[in-house]
């Protein structure tokens, strides 16, 4: 708690020190993520990527572990901040039988031309990026019109106990982990010209998925 006093780092301070945790995280992940998946996250992985269709833009793909849940009907193109991270998801995306379009990439100033994919999916990693509005936004921009946002994420709970808990340990889990436990993107969809169409929350609130449609310019 001590750590609450910290000052906050400009953006790009911050993306750069989220990238070395990141990178220093990568030999771990898939071990430790596979605990929250069976505890938190159930079928969360099948349930966001039998959604997806068309031309696809993974946000923080991380160690490529929704690789293999995207059904035949998709052109995958996926983006992470971490080399290391990558590294992991270049071997995954080798057993696949289709080609995965993979490249080091910010989410809050994504190189790619507006209106360019049918859908953009974030898996765990709102909770990671600096500046989690900024990068919805930029997934607005380039999603067509009525495309489709995808989203699994942790978030801030609906139960008053586990989010006084959340807000306790927050500063630590955002300092040695890049991981806010407190945010929730539906905070943002509405403002930035998204209309949910499906929401499903479970484990007192702290796991969210759900679809929304780009509906207009924000
Ligand atoms: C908790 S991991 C989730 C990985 C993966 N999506 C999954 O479901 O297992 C968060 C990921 O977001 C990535 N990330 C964080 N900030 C980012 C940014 N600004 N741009 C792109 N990726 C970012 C991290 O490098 C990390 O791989």
């Amino acid at each position: 708690l001590l750590l609450i006093g910290i000052p906050e780092l400009s953006p790009v301070g911050e993306t750069e020190r989220v990238r070395e945790i990141i990178d220093r995280a990568a030999p771990r992940y898939d071990r430790e993520i596979g605990f929250y998946e069976r505890v938190l996250f159930g079928d969360g992985r099948r349930w966001i990527c039998s959604r997806a269709q068309g031309t696809v833009l993974e946000i923080g793909v991380g160690t490529g572990r929704n690789l293999g849940f995207y059904g035949d009907n998709v052109q995958l193109t996926a983006i992470d901040l971490s080399p290391r991270m990558l590294e992991v998801a270049q071997e995954r995306a080798k057993e696949l039988p289709r080609y995965v379009d993979l490249r080091r990439g910010d989410a809050q100033s994504l190189d790619f031309a507006s209106e360019s994919f049918d859908t953009v999916l974030f898996s765990l990693s709102l909770c990671t990026i600096p500046d989690d509005r900024q990068a919805l936004r930029e997934a607005h921009r380039v999603l067509r019109p009525d495309g489709c946002l995808i989203l699994l994420e942790h978030v801030r709970s609906t139960n008053f106990l586990a989010r006084a808990f959340q807000r306790m340990i927050e500063p630590l889990t955002v300092r040695f982990g890049a991981d806010h436990l407190t945010r929730n993107p539906l905070d943002h969809l509405d403002q930035l010209g998204f209309k949910l169409t499906e929401l499903e929350r479970s484990k007192a609130g702290i796991v969210e998925r759900l679809t929304a449609r780009k509906v207009d310019s924000s």
